[in-house]
C-alpha cells in the first residue's frame, strides 16, 4: 500500500513544509504503509537533498524538456539529482492548463530515463448514465501506453482522479463499489498493453476527497494499491488519520 501526498500549492512556507515532512518520517516508522511526499518545486529539493529515509518525494510536474537553454523548467535530471525518485505526470490540474497527450508521454518518458517512477493521472470529468467514462479512460491510458515500450510501461503507477470527485468531501467522493469497478477496468486495459504480464504489475492508486473518513472502505472494497491524497494530506491529524484508518 502506498499513499502519496500531493502538497499542490497548500504549503508555501518553508518552516510548515520541513515540519511535514519531520511528521512523515515518524509516521513512516509506525507503518509499512510507503509515504510519498509531492511538495512545491522550490521545496522538493530542499527537503528530498540527500534523503535516507523511509519516506520518498514526488515532483508534482516534470518538465518534457532536457536540461540547457530551457528557462523556468524544472527538469527530471535535476528532480533526480535532488533526491526526488517519482513524480506526478497528467494530472487534470496540468492538463487543465493545457498539457496534452504528447507532453504526458515526454515526461513519461524523460522521467524514466532519470530514475524517477512516474505516477501517471487519468480521470474523467463527468459521469454519464450510459458509462462514456469508461471509454474516456480507456483513451487516456492509451494516449499514455501506447507510444511507449514494454519496458517502459512496466515502469509506471497509474492514478485514476475523477475529476468531478477532486476537492470535495468524502461523502462526494466515489463510493467503494464504483471504485472496485474502475480499478479492475484500469487493470484490463493495462492487461491488453501488457502482454504475458499480470495487469497487477503495475500499481493502480485512487484519488479524489480521499479522507481517514473513506479511505477504509475504499481500500477494503476494491483492489486499489494505494491512494494519491491532496488536501487531507496536509493537515497531520488528516494524514496520520490515513495512515491508522489503513492500519486498523
Ligand atoms: P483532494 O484529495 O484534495 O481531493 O485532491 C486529490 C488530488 O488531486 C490528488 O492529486
Amino acid at each position: 500500500m502506498i499513499i502519496v501526498a500531493n502538497w499542490k500549492a497548500y504549503v508555501s512556507d518553508a518552516a510548515q513544509a520541513k515540519k511535514l515532512v519531520a511528521f512523515a518520517k515518524r509516521l513512516a516508522s509506525t507503518t509499512k504503509i510507503k509515504l510519498v511526499l509531492a511538495p512545491s518545486a522550490p521545496h522538493a529539493a530542499l527537503l528530498a537533498l540527500g534523503n535516507r529515509s523511509k519516506v520518498a518525494f514526488a515532483a508534482q510536474d516534470i518538465s518534457p524538456a532536457t536540461d540547457g537553454a530551457s528557462t523556468g523548467e524544472s527538469t527530471a535530471q535535476t528532480y533526480a539529482r535532488a533526491g526526488v525518485t517519482y513524480a506526478i505526470i497528467g494530472h487534470s490540474e496540468r492538463r487543465a492548463q493545457g498539457e496534452t497527450d504528447a507532453d504526458i508521454t515526454e515526461k513519461v518518458r524523460r522521467a524514466l530515463a532519470q530514475g524517477l517512477i512516474p505516477i501517471v493521472c487519468v480521470g474523467e470529468r463527468e459521469r454519464d448514465a450510459s458509462a462514456e467514462y469508461l471509454a474516456f479512460i480507456r483513451a487516456e491510458l492509451a494516449a499514455v501506453l501506447t507510444p511507449l515500450s514494454h519496458k517502459e510501461r512496466l515502469g509506471l503507477i497509474v492514478a485514476y482522479e475523477p475529476i468531478w470527485a477532486i476537492g470535495k468531501s468524502a461523502v462526494e467522493a466515489i463510493s467503494g463499489n464504483d471504485l472496485a469497478e474502475m480499478v479492475l477496468y484500469i487493470r484490463k486495459v493495462l492487461g491488453e498493453y501488457l502482454p504475458h504480464k499480470a495487469p497487477a504489475h503495475v500499481p493502480v492508486l485512487y484519488g479524489g476527497s480521499v479522507e481517514p473518513g473513506n479511505v477504509r472502505e475504499l481500500a477494503a472494497a476494491s483492489r486499489v494499491d494505494g491512494f494519491l491524497v491532496g488536501r487531507a494530506s496536509v493537515d497531520p491529524v488528516s494524514f496520520a488519520g490515513l495512515v491508522k484508518a489503513l492500519r486498523a
